[in-house]
């Protein structure tokens, strides 16, 4: 017998499964009632304009879509992406765009181009834990800062800035897991700062255009942008997108936008890594996006997902007991649950799991803290599940409450 454990390399001491995709497996029950994904509602994948587009990509495209393509991926979608990115004023060109496979592969290369092992990467806590599990088995010095209801607090970001980290990661819309939204005023602090102290930030923002409240607040992508008095990418930032939220992420498509300089040393560790994201689904995103379709489509999304965070909002405020908060979002698909601080979140679940109902416990998203916390998905369960689950748990605290007061 081999010892396999002893031949794997140092650096996978470090790695972990993603707590959430072990819990996922918990709940697949058909009787739980699961907030703990963070997954799209499948009944509004729009499949019939899929199923056209793949009929109209295998029928005119075939010897394209079903060949090996370019590492930067394939030109209509790279200039798709552009204009789109463009809108707000910037100038985004092809050259600034490479396909990926999702944002976590964005994610993965730019920790492959840029981390050198024992950098100081600067980070929100809680922060987005498939980051976290990407970018661990570089054994980081992490410079946490902490978030309020209005982002990560940039008055804190100077100290640490001065100390030069390498890198900063930002989740600035409706961030996975607080909900949170870094605000306008904050951003315009932020982009100043990595200006003045040559700071550089990941911008990941799988969930920008799924806003249902307050008004749009410009990326860090573009703020950059305009206070260098400028319109490209030649800045501070990486950023990342993604089709997963707003078309289906069992496509698998996202894309980096960066400065050309960066774009050209990411393909390079694409190259090594899959050679290519999949050209089928590439042309299969531009054929199902094209000519507006997408923004009709985001608006449905929109609609559907402001209703089932409502509920949600409205189910909590009724049925979970007054020592409880949580954050009240303005798009994306999840908030998160702050109980008392005696109260630990991971062993609430197991009962949860008795109440047919699950979660994901905060742990794991942070650096430091967070036990007394757990995030919920509003999107994925139906309206009558989300009244029913919310319920459920909210028994469950008070009963808990009533157990273990504060
Ligand atoms: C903040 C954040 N980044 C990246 C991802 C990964 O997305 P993708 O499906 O595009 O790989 C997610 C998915 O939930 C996310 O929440």
């Amino acid at each position: 017998m081999v010892d396999w454990t002893a031949k794997f390399a140092g650096r996978t001491a470090y790695m972990r499964r993603s707590s959430i995709r072990e819990i996922l497996k918990l709940t697949r029950h058909p009787e739980i009632i699961s907030f703990a994904g963070g997954l799209p509602a499948p009944e509004l994948f729009p499949l019939e304009r899929i199923q056209s587009a793949m009929r109209v990509v295998l029928e005119q495209r075939s010897a394209e879509a079903l060949q090996y393509s370019t590492t930067e991926g394939c030109n209509d979608l790279r200039d798709w992406i552009a204009a789109r990115m463009s809108r707000g004023g910037l100038q985004v060109t092809r050259d600034n765009i490479l396909i990926v496979s999702g944002a976590q592969q964005a994610i993965d290369l730019v920790g492959r181009v840029l981390l050198d092992d024992g950098d100081s990467l600067v980070l929100e806590n809680p922060t987005y834990l498939g980051m976290l599990v990407a970018w661990r088995p570089y054994n980081l010095r992490f410079s946490v800062i902490p978030t309020d209801a209005d982002g990560l607090l940039v008055d804190r970001l100077e100290a640490v800035l001065r100390q030069h980290p390498k890198l900063m990661y930002l989740v600035p819309n409706f961030q996975n897991p607080q909900g949170v939204t870094l605000s306008h005023e904050r951003r315009v602090q932020l982009v100043k700062l990595l200006a003045e102290y040559g700071g550089v930030v990941v911008e990941d923002n799988p969930y920008g255009e799924l806003r249902y409240s307050g008004a749009a607040i410009p990326s860090l992508v573009e703020l950059d942008a305009q206070q260098r008095g400028s319109r490209t990418l030649d800045g501070h930032v990486i950023y990342a997108g993604t089709f997963s939220k707003i078309l289906a992420p069992g496509l698998r498509i996202g894309w980096i936008a960066a400065p050309t300089v960066v774009i050209d040393k990411l393909v390079q560790a694409k190259q090594s890594a899959d050679l290519q994201s999949s050209t089928l689904s590439q042309l299969l995103v531009y054929e199902a996006c094209k000519d507006g379709f997408i923004d009709g489509h985001i608006e449905r999304l929109r609609a559907t997902y402001r209703d089932r965070r409502d509920l949600m909002l409205a189910a909590l405020a009724q049925h979970f007991p007054d020592e409880v908060r949580w954050s009240k979002p303005e798009g994306g698909l999840f908030l998160m649950v702050t109980l008392p601080e005696h109260l630990d979140a991971a062993e609430l679940l197991k009962e949860a799991l008795n109440y047919k109902v699950a979660f994901v416990p905060g742990t794991d998203f942070f650096i430091e803290g967070g036990a007394n916390t757990f995030r919920l998905n509003f999107s994925n369960a139906q309206p009558a599940m989300i009244e029913a689950g919310i319920e459920r748990l909210g028994a469950l605290l008070k009963a808990v409450l009533v157990r273990q007061p504060a």
